[in-house]
């Protein structure tokens, strides 16, 4: 059994990946081909933005952001403390200091009255200028963006949505990558719309900031690649990638995001009597998720490792995301603590990912839940 089997979504969508790859291959328009433009097109319409910036992955997106915005040190960007390491990474690259922001229990997303709490205590330190804040869609759960939105307005920050693991999902229709002043994915081959290699897109409505994104992509290039303008870098999504990726993304909006959450909604019934040992991911009203992860919570640690032995004993993979809070990981030993962090603290010991892709049998998954069920008794 695959976690997310991308074999079984190759053997359904070869046909058209492969004619894809071959046209890019025999055209031999392998650096920004016109595959690359056609894909910005059709997934800025996807989301409803009016301008898609691809580029090498999901880490640079979230960096090609904040050297947009001028991100420097001295200025305070709030992340949660809960999610992949890039997140804060990014910030701390461009000289900036990241905030960890404890998460909301049930949904995995940054907690909102915990955001304006750090705030306070930023602005009542003096020493940091808060910027930005940096919501992330984890597991495909878009954050609470209205509620991010008006705390981030009352105090004069700039949102910049983390959708690495979000495409796809919604709040009240609109969809991920379409929140804050400019938003950011990620097409890492497991992610909701993934590649065969590493992919990334930034999104924005802001024209002035979409030229600025196009130029730093490619050497901070003026009117053509070979007159600079400012320093820049390389990151440039493969015209192979963007040929794979118009392939997927049709098949994601005929029925793949459709599929997988017909599988979520199967688990979330068929663990409905094991509440009082484990729970299941919190969907609120008007939300949609595209389930780049299914993680449940069980009591501690003790019972997550054994759980997750037992499943492996029956060849079911798991994955724990994330084991280590952002604010205790190695790299950030030297970052002021600014907010406690109970809730990913516990979470880190708590959480198992089980197996989810829109590709998954319903035999498959009755063994998955037929598994748990046996491990709780
Ligand atoms: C929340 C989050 N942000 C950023 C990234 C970075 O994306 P990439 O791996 O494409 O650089 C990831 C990818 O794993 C992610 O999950």
């Amino acid at each position: 059994m695959q976690f997310r089997d991308l074999k079984k979504q190759y053997e359904v969508l070869k046909l058209s990946i492969d004619a894809a790859i071959h046209d890019v291959i025999v055209n031999t328009s392998f650096i920004s081909g016109p595959q690359v433009a056609e894909l910005e097109r059709q997934l800025a319409a996807y989301v409803g933005r009016k301008h898609c910036i691809t580029c090498g992955n999901g880490t640079d997106a979230l960096s090609m952001a904040l050297m947009a915005w001028g991100i420097k040190e001295g200025d305070a960007v709030f992340v949660p403390d809960f999610t992949f390491f890039a997140t804060g990474e990014v910030v701390s690259f461009e000289g900036a200091t990241p905030i960890f922001v404890d998460v909301d229990e049930d949904t995995f997303n940054m907690d909102v009255e915990k955001l304006e709490e750090a705030i306070k205590v930023v602005l009542e330190e003096g020493k940091l200028v808060p910027k930005l804040v940096i919501p992330v869609d984890l597991f495909g759960l878009p954050a609470d963006y209205e509620k991010i939105e008006a705390v981030a307005k009352k105090y004069d920050l700039k949102v910049l949505e983390d959708g690495a693991q979000g495409f796809g999902g919604s709040l009240n229709g609109k969809r991920s990558c379409a929140f804050g002043e400019i938003s950011t994915t990620s097409f890492f081959p497991a992610k909701p719309l993934g590649c065969y290699g590493d992919g990334g897109a930034v999104f924005t409505d802001d024209d002035e900031i979409s030229e600025y994104l196009k130029s730093i992509r490619v050497h901070g290039k003026g009117s053509h690649k070979y007159e600079n303008i400012r320093i820049g870098w390389n990151s440039r999504l493969d015209t192979l990638q963007a040929a794979i990726l118009l392939s997927k993304l049709k098949a994601f909006q005929d029925y793949e995001l459709e599929k997988v959450n017909k599988v979520a909604e199967n688990y979330e019934t068929s663990f409905r009597e094991l509440q009082h040992v484990m729970k299941t991911p919190a969907i609120p009203e008007s939300f949609y998720s595209s389930w780049a992860q299914y993680t449940i919570q069980v009591k501690d640690r003790e019972i997550r490792d054994r759980l997750q032995n037992f499943l492996k004993e029956r060849e079911i993979p798991t994955m724990i995301y994330y084991p280590i809070p952002m604010h205790r990981q190695k790299a950030f030993e030297g970052n002021k603590l600014y907010q406690l962090c109970p809730v990913t603290d516990k979470l880190c010991e708590t959480v198992l990912s089980l197996p989810i892709h829109p590709y998954m049998e319903l035999e498959e998954q009755n063994y998955i839940i037929d598994s748990v069920k046996e491990f709780f008794g």
